[in-house]
């Protein structure tokens, strides 16, 4: 049923005139912004900056999704840290009017749901960020549902007054709003964003205007962004124009539309029944982890929230484990870490006391094999990596269960919780957890000193070991990109093939690049190397990319450091002169030039200075100046 909701929403676009991509991993390529790609929105930031996207300006997808703030809040009926985010964008090309039309036929007429039961809101302006209310998106909703006979009325939103027999509401930039990180005030300049309009499932028309009874949030009124969960947000509608400036706000280049909608809440939406975790995409899991428990889903509040947890995390896991992120006590890989000890710790609460996360995982991938085939692929490394994870937490759990116990006070020290995590791979909730159920609390902050202390100086060690730092996409950054690739081949041809890269930052005012080598490069060398650049970048060269099988890549002499993050196919950027001279060959995920003349418009290269970053690994920093 799933299924075939993402393909009826791809191909409903894709009918009128858009391309179907397949998601972007969960690790973003060259995005140092974020640890993971949190919205379908997030690959396609430089095409709605303008870079041309090779298949068009209408796009569609089902980005695969994951959220580490929302780990907290699983356990309720909606809230899951991994989802599939259905996606249509269009960069500069149709804009409210279609995108309205085309949502309200896709709901009503796709999925036929009930129009009585559909709400939505709109940006209520605001005149010290000179940015209008957004009437246009309001009456256009208004007139849809005119034609099927529903006087919908327009209301600007007050708790005081609550929805007043309204459909629509304009709301301020804290909730109509978006960007990467949110309202307006929060963005850094440069930073692209919007007004949206969003819609909304009603679970409850019988209630009239009140909340779900009982609930902890029943206010006097309910409203569509109420938390009672009577409503639900099943989409979002961004209208991404504008780019935050010193002064204020400039209009893009283009009008961009980004739509994100989850897809487990249309689903949820379109069976009228709120709880995700109910949906088909569970199934298999759910029954997997009946038949290991005993205890059926749904028959106590407790026994529910601990399913949804370990439903939640360990479909997280396998995704992430898919895309190559491996448990592991820092970055992306520690919160698969943190997922998968979680699970096993609700494993517990329903009885389960052997090794499940292999049954369950497996479980899911059957699910979505169909949908995303490299986790079939990666199936074996999948279950592989979810047992070594559960063998070893069940080991140290037991050890530190005992530390635990010996534990006095009625507070549990950062030090202490340190401890746990440290030596015996408990993760600070779960120290709250075991604290919380014998009556004690823990200094978290006390922890995260400890633990920020602790990073530092593993840091330290490890200086600079990150791989595509780029700042952004814009094209000087792109080209100091490229001419990095090509800086680091000339440091190989005259230091050897020991050096590799340790690190890389790159803005669009110089690269800072940091490799492994023992000693001072001397000035004569450094010379050398920029004159390699400069060779390459005057001979006319092209940038090319293609697809390698890791070991033939590997056996060919392709430069890379950290192979065993990438997957079995990756892809190699190759710089080559017209006369066949390779300049460059990098295992990579781009962004890059085209051509070299793309980099010869900034300047020549110029190595500026160079330093010892840590043991064994230098630090450059290039800049391209006028020639
Ligand atoms: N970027 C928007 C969101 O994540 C819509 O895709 O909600």
């Amino acid at each position: 049923m799933s299924d075939s909701l993402r393909e009826q929403y791809l191909r409903f676009f894709s009918r009128h005139g858009h391309a179907i991509v397949p998601s972007s991993p969960l690790r973003p390529e060259n995005d140092p912004t974020t640890l993971f790609t949190g919205s379908g929105m997030q690959p396609m930031l430089p095409y709605f900056l303008g870079e041309t996207h090779p298949l068009g300006k209408r796009i569609t997808d089902s980005q695969k999704s994951f959220r580490t703030q929302d780990i907290e809040e699983v356990g309720d009926n909606r809230h899951t840290t991994f989802f599939e985010m259905l996606g249509n964008w269009s960069f500069g090309d149709y804009f409210k009017h279609e995108q309205i039309a085309w949502m309200w036929e896709f709901l009503t007429q796709e999925l036929h749901i009930d129009p009585q039961r559909l709400f939505f809101t709109c940006f209520r302006g605001n005149k010290d960020l000179n940015i209008p209310r957004d009437t246009e998106s309001a009456e256009l909703w208004k007139k849809h549902f005119s034609e099927v006979g529903i006087d919908a009325k327009i209301i600007d939103f007050s708790e005081r007054d609550g929805m007043q027999g309204g459909k629509i509401f304009y709301y301020d930039e804290k909730k109509n709003w978006w960007s990467r990180v949110g309202a307006p005030a929060h963005m850094p300049v440069g930073e692209p964003g919007g007004p949206d309009t969003e819609m909304f499932f009603d679970f409850r028309p019988d209630l009239g205007e009140s909340c779900i009874p009982g609930t902890p949030f029943s206010g006097k009124f309910c409203h569509v962004n109420c938390d009672c969960g009577r409503f639900m947000e099943i989409g979002n509608n961004v209208f991404m124009q504008y780019r935050k400036t010193v002064e204020g706000f400039e209009e893009l280049a283009q009008k961009n539309v980004d739509f994100g909608g989850g897809l487990e809440r249309l689903m949820a939406a379109s069976l009228n029944n709120p709880d995700i975790f109910a949906t088909d995409l569970f199934e298999n899991a759910r029954k997997t982890l009946a038949l290991l428990s005993g205890k059926q889903y749904g028959e106590n509040e407790h026994e529910t929230y601990a399913y949804r947890v370990v439903l939640d995390h360990i479909r997280a896991a396998v995704f992430l484990i898919g895309d190559g992120i491996i448990p592991s006590n820092k970055d992306q890989g520690y919160f698969v870490r943190r997922l998968l000890r979680r699970a096993v710790r609700f494993g517990d609460t329903l009885g389960i006391e052997n090794n499940f996360t292999v049954q369950v995982g497996e479980a899911f991938i059957t699910t979505y094999a169909s949908a995303y085939p490299n986790l079939a692929l990666e199936s074996a490394s999948i279950v592989a990596e979810l047992l070594r994870e559960e063998v070893k937490f069940r080991k140290t759990l037991e050890v530190g269960l005992k530390e635990f116990q010996k534990l006095s006070g009625d507070i549990i020290s950062g030090t202490d919780a340190f401890i746990l995590f440290s030596s015996y791979g408990f993760p600070i909730e779960i120290t709250e957890e075991l604290a919380k159920e014998s009556g004690k609390s823990v200094d978290t902050a006390a922890f995260q000193e400890e633990l920020q202390h602790h990073q530092e100086l593993s840091r330290t060690a490890s200086a600079g070991k990150f791989k595509g730092g780029l700042a952004d996409q814009s094209e000087k950054v792109t080209a100091f990109h490229t001419a990095t690739h090509l800086m680091l081949a000339g440091l190989r041809q005259e230091l050897g093939k020991n050096v590799h890269q340790a690190g890389s930052n790159i803005t669009d005012e110089r690269t800072r690049f940091d490799f492994t080598f023992p000693e001072k490069v001397s000035r004569e060398i450094l010379d050398r190397v920029e004159a390699y650049v400069n060779k390459a970048i005057d001979s006319g060269a092209q940038v090319k990319s293609t697809i390698m099988e890791k070991d033939g890549a590997r056996v060919a002499g392709v430069e890379g450091s950290f192979w065993e993050k990438y997957p079995e196919k990756v892809t190699v950027y190759q710089v080559e002169g017209p006369d066949g001279m390779v300049y460059s060959q990098e295992l990579c995920g781009g962004p890059h030039v085209k051509t070299m003349a793309d980099i010869a418009r900034f300047g020549r290269f110029q190595i500026q200075k160079e330093e010892a970053c840590s043991a064994g690994v230098r630090r450059i920093k290039a800049v391209f100046t006028a020639s």
